[in-house]
């Protein structure tokens, strides 16, 4: 049965390094990868291309929510490796950039793309396991993960990353403004109405601020091992 192949989530804010410990984890232990972030981003694309407004107030109209809800369950997407195609089209660099997140932040507040998204989601869990990324996998996708961790590291913290981050790929960006970016789209995730960013109670809290990748990534391997070992 589903509820017996192992779920690793991990929950917390933007540019808080749960992508890269996500993958790193799922690699160390030969899991699977749900990188649901990319999900919201896909549906924000989409629209965008199918000239469906992602502007705040648009959204707030019930029947242009209905519309992007349709447009995320008819989603075309099929995952190769580390590569995104989107209608047979690699997406996967279109999908990294800042205004593709901003508009990903804003359809994920509209309650009929993420029922829409649901069973996509859902069917990543398959064996020997799943690493689940995003802001909602313990609280809403997968409540009956065996373990869920909530990852956060200050604002500052996170803004030096994203800066280092977007610098060493010859993107030009100012630490000041990608902070300013960073907390709004942190207060859209926590305030909004359906699924918004919270630890799940049953949480283990790593506040990374102050280590570094491997180990982050370690501590969640020895969280792991101790869940493992007495069941
Ligand atoms: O993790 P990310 O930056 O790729 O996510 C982009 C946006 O998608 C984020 O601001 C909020 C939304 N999102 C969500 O609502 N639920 C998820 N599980 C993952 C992402």
């Amino acid at each position: 049965p589903i509820e017996n192949i192992p779920v690793i989530c991990v929950d917390g804010p933007t540019a808080s390094g749960k992508g890269t410990l996500s993958a790193e984890v799922a690699e160390q232990l030969g899991y699977h990868l749900l990188d649901s972030g990319v999900l919201y981003r896909l549906v924000g694309l989409a629209a965008e291309q199918a000239g469906l407004s992602t502007a705040e107030p648009d959204l707030k109209d019930p029947a242009h929510a209905r519309r992007l809800g349709e447009l995320a369950a008819g989603l075309r997407v099929r995952f190769e490796g580390q590569k995104t195609l989107f209608e047979g089209r690699d997406v996967t660099d279109d999908l990294r950039t800042e205004s593709a997140g901003m508009a990903a932040s804003r359809v994920s507040s509209v309650a009929e793309v993420r029922q829409a998204l649901l069973g996509l989601q859902h069917a990543f869990r398959q064996l020997p396991g799943l690493v689940a990324d995003g802001r909602d996998m313990g609280t809403v996708i997968f409540p009956d993960a065996r373990m869920k961790v909530f990852l956060t590291a200050s604002a500052e913290q996170r803004a030096v990353r994203r800066h280092k981050q977007l610098i060493s790929k010859g993107i030009a960006a100012n630490i000041d403004g990608l902070l300013a970016d960073l907390k709004a789209r942190d207060l859209r995730d926590i305030s909004r109405t359906h699924a918004p960013l919270k630890a799940a109670e049953d949480a283990l809290q790593l506040d990374n601020s102050g280590m570094d990748i491997e180990q982050s990534v370690q501590q969640v391997l020895d969280w792991w091992q101790g869940r493992t070992a007495f069941s």
